[in-house]
Parts: structure tokens; C-alpha cells; sequence
């Protein structure tokens, strides 16, 4: 990897143009000569048609990034693009969340995923790189521990405008029951100071599929009498099986995979 170019992370995540926030620890990740940002020129494969067909569920059960992708994909999910088309996706979503009529029971929800939907993982995946090399669940859980993710700023403009019309929302993560406090404290620092629940992974699912886990828990709040009117997050794990609510929105998510 040459240093020839420099995408500083402070400048992205954040709320429209000129960064507001900043990335804790000011990481810079450092990417090749050849790559640039929405360039794609990896030989023999179009990173773009990759991304796509990872995002329509086309590719599945994938493990890495293909490495010839790894640059483009850090350029993606640090610039603009992957802010444009979260945006794409949480305007559609306030859209649906708009034409409904709330029920006064206070039994609408909507049920957001956290990591790469309520929380973005960016400067982790910055410092460990995009996607390349496997998953490695003990850098990866001192990270959360850290409780320093930022928000994905899109999702929480979304969250705020559904509790203005009177919908609440329920988290619902992969997340293990013991990262519940950090998790909490997490999205409490970062703007989403309310919920009506916050679903954490209970060992009794280990084993299960993604989709299997979410079916299963949101079976549970439809029992309970909430309505699901609408679901969002960046896996198809979270939006397919049973009760997946009125409406789903995919956002974007070309780091990684969960089945
Ligand atoms: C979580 O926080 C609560 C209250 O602050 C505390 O009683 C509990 O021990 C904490 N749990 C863990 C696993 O840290
Ligand atoms: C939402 O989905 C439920 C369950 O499928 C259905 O009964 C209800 O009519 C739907 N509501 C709207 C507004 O589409
Ligand atoms: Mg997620």
C-alpha cells in the first residue's frame, strides 16, 4: 500500500458538508496509489457491480470483500455516496412513516437495527480496514465496548421525525444481552434518548440464523400487540422471515454479511 492518498475520517460521518463531529482518535486511513474516490478500476471485476449486487441480495453468504474491492469500498462508505444513498433510503422511509394514520394506543413501532443502521462502525472498519480480511469478533467487541460509535446521522433524523408522529421505536440487534449497558449508553450519548424497547441477542439463540432470531422477536412484540409499521436496516437478515412490518428499508452495507 503506498501513502500517496490520505481520506481523512473526521470529515465524514457527520451531519451534511463541513464536519461537526468528530471521529474519536482523528483516525486517517491510508488507501493505495490507483484508487480514488467512486473509481473503479480493480481488473477483472467492477467493484460498483459487486457492491450492487451485494446490496439487492443477489451475492449472499459472502465472507470478505473481494481484495481488489477493499479500496473502493473505503472510499464509499467514508464519502459522500454512502451518506447520499443512506439518505435516499431514510427519506423513502419517512415517507411511508408519513401516509400512515397512528393509532392512539401508542402500539406503532418501528423497528430499527443498530450497527451500520442506528450506529455506524466507520472508524472501527477505518483503523481495521473495509471488509477484506474476516471477521474478527475480539477487535471488534473492544470496539463496542468503547461505546464510542457515532450515529449514522441519517437514521437518526429518521428516529426523531417517527417520534415526533407519535411511533416508537423498538432496537432490535444482533448484539449480545451482555453488551446491553454499553449499548444503551451508546445510543443515549449519540441522540436516540428513547425507545420502547432495546432487544439484545439472548444466548438461548445461539445457534439460530439471524433471520430466525428477529422473526422470532419481532412474533413476540406482534403478540404483544404492537404493530410493525415499518423496519429498517443495512442486512437482509433483518428485514426478511416473519413479521418483517409494513414496510422495510435496506441501507447500504457492502462491509460484511450476516445470514
Ligand atoms: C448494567 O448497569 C446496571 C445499572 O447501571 C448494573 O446494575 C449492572 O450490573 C450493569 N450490568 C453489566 C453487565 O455491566
Ligand atoms: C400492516 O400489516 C398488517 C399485517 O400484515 C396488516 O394487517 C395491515 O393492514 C397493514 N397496514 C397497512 C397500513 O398497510
Ligand atoms: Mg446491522
Amino acid at each position: 500500500m503506498g501513502l500517496l492518498f490520505f481520506l481523512f475520517l473526521a470529515t465524514t460521518i457527520s451531519d451534511g458538508s463541513p464536519a461537526k463531529e468528530t471521529i474519536p482518535g482523528d483516525k486517517v486511513l491510508l488507501l493505495g496509489p490507483g484508487t480514488g474516490p467512486g473509481v473503479d478500476r480493480a481488473p477483472g471485476l467492477s467493484c460498483l457491480s459487486w457492491r450492487l449486487a451485494v446490496e439487492t441480495n443477489n451475492i449472499i453468504d459472502w465472507n470478505t470483500v473481494p481484495g481488489q474491492c477493499e479500496d473502493y469500498i473505503g472510499y464509499y462508505m467514508l464519502g459522500q455516496q454512502y451518506r447520499k444513498d443512506s439518505a435516499m433510503v431514510t427519506n423513502q422511509a419517512l415517507l411511508h412513516a408519513q401516509s400512515l394514520t397512528v393509532g392512539r394506543d401508542g402500539k406503532d413501532v418501528w423497528v430499527f437495527d443498530i450497527d451500520e443502521t442506528s450506529l455506524s462502525n466507520s472508524p472501527y472498519y477505518a483503523s481495521q480496514g473495509f471488509g477484506a480480511e474476516p471477521y474478527d469478533a475480539t477487535s471488534f467487541n473492544k470496539w463496542v465496548l468503547e461505546a464510542k460509535a457515532p450515529a449514522l446521522p441519517e437514521s437518526l433524523k429518521l428516529y426523531q421525525k417517527l417520534l415526533s408522529l407519535g411511533i416508537k421505536v423498538v432496537f432490535l440487534t444482533g448484539r449480545p444481552e451482555d453488551q446491553r449497558n454499553v449499548t444503551s449508553s451508546n445510543l443515549r450519548l449519540v441522540g436516540y434518548h428513547t425507545w420502547e424497547k432495546l432487544i439484545l441477542k439472548q444466548t438461548s439463540y445461539s445457534g439460530e440464523t439471524a433471520v430466525a432470531y428477529k422473526s422470532s422477536e419481532r412474533g413476540k412484540l406482534v403478540k404483544s400487540g404492537y404493530r410493525i409499521v415499518g423496519n429498517i436496516g443495512d442486512q437482509w437478515s433483518d428485514l426478511l422471515g416473519t413479521n418483517p412490518g409494513n414496510r422495510t428499508f435496506k441501507l447500504p452495507d457492502p462491509m460484511y454479511y450476516i445470514g
